[in-house]
């Protein structure tokens, strides 16, 4: 019997390649042009490729963009909230519908190659708009976005290689793997965990109160390309084995990176945040406070909220929403303001900003934020790379 949630729309999407069919396809790269493409279409590529991103086999036609914008939906009607795009330059304005091109990375290897079943120019400002809810170029997602080409191509991929990680390669699972190790390990329900963040107390507090009521936390950090001040995920990863290894039930937890980009969409970005979770295999999926939010572009619970506009049935995952999270120092304990009675005074709160201020001052945190094995781990990690 199957314990795993579904994938969504109903199938978990595989485009890489068979030995053989690789061998043939490459036989005939000569004969199709190649596109250079970023690390961030990369890991769109990867993550197309293993089925982090069923139902889509490829980056997104013209139709289902437009529906993706204007209603959080592929043409089909399936719940798809982030526009999953290859830019490309004018210079490919002439390709043909039902050509193949190569997606080549700038390392020279041949990722995939794409066969052209769309080609269209966007409104930028209508998808950052919709997307992100402001058209500010500070917000590091449309900066992003105007950043790009600005004529886009979709169709299915066909992938040839996988992008090799440089570190913690040993933590990179396709949604097929960790569905088969959350059965082995006998979960008939697992939370996803979203974080592009080490794990603070107040991280570790509601994944905790959340696994008293299921069976397994799947630990999935973005490992993918985040803005310049966030902590790089070398070092977060390392502070994740620490803490687990010393604070978390082993038979409880599986860590396993998410080698998407990070959008910064918040409300949206956490919806398909849900839906490559329930990929993974996850039943349950945690959104906490300004999920995927960046400085005051989204209200502290807005990615909550939109999970109104869509059924429990097309989401086909639990939600599970959780407020702000604090120490409090009257209580001696964690805790929200749904049970803690006390003042703001007695909340211990710091800014991410303040946090990384004194990690790179080689100071420790107070233990009420962060535990001190994590704590030395940053410190470390956050002296040995540059400051921003
Ligand atoms: S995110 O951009 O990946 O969402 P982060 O790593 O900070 O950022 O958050 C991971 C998850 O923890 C998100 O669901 C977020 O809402 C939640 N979260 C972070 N800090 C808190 C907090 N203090 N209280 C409650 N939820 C939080």
């Amino acid at each position: 019997m199957s314990y795993v949630n579904q994938p969504h729309g109903g199938v978990l999407i595989n485009r890489l390649l068979s030995a053989e069919a690789r061998e043939e396809v490459q036989k005939q790269l000569d004969n199709y042009r190649v596109i250079t493409v970023d690390s961030w279409t990369i890991s769109d590529i990867d993550c197309i490729s293993i089925g982090a991103f069923s139902p889509l086999t490829g980056f997104l036609t013209e139709a289902d963009y437009h529906s993706v914008v204007d209603h959080m939906r592929l043409a089909n009607g399936l719940v798809w909230s982030i526009p999953i795009t290859l830019a490309v330059d004018e210079q490919y304005q002439d390709l043909e519908i039902g050509e193949k091109v190569v997606l080549r990375g700038e390392d020279g290897i041949n990722y995939a190659v794409l066969t052209v079943e769309s080609k269209y120019v966007p409104d930028k400002q209508k998808e950052a708009q919709n997307v992100y809810r402001t058209t500010e170029l500070e917000h590091p997602g449309v900066a992003k976005l105007f950043e790009r080409p600005a004529l886009y191509l979709g169709g299915p991929i066909d992938v040839l290689e996988r992008p090799q990680p440089e570190l913690f390669a040993d933590y990179y699972y396709t949604p097929e793997q960790t569905r088969a190790i959350f059965q082995e390990k006998g979960w008939k329900t697992a939370v996803g965990f979203q974080t592009r963040n080490p794990v603070h107390r107040a991280h570790e507090y509601i994944q905790k109160t959340a696994m008293e009521i299921v069976d397994g936390l799947f630990l999935n950090p973005l490992v993918g390309q985040t803005k310049s001040d966030d902590v790089p995920a070398t070092v977060r990863m390392e502070s994740y084995l620490v803490l687990l290894e010393n604070y978390y039930p082993k038979d409880r937890v599986f860590l396993g990176a998410f080698p998407a980009a990070m959008r910064y969409a918040g409300p949206r970005e956490a919806v398909y945040h849900a839906m490559v979770r329930k990929n993974y295999g996850c039943t349950h999926f945690i959104v906490g406070r300004d999920h995927a939010g960046v400085g005051d572009y989204y209200g502290t619970y807005d990615a909550q909220y939109i999970f109104s506009e869509f059924t429990r049935e097309e989401l086909g995952i639990e939600l599970l929403f959780f407020e702000h999270s604090f120490f409090c120092t009257k209580c001696d304990g964690m805790a929200t303001t749904k049970t803690c009675p006390h003042d703001k005074a007695d909340h211990l709160t710091l800014s991410g900003t303040k946090v990384r201020g004194l990690l790179r001052n080689g100071q420790t945190p107070p233990p009420q934020f962060t535990r001190p094995e994590v704590a030395q781990v940053l410190i470390k990690g956050m002296q040995e790379t540059q400051p921003v």
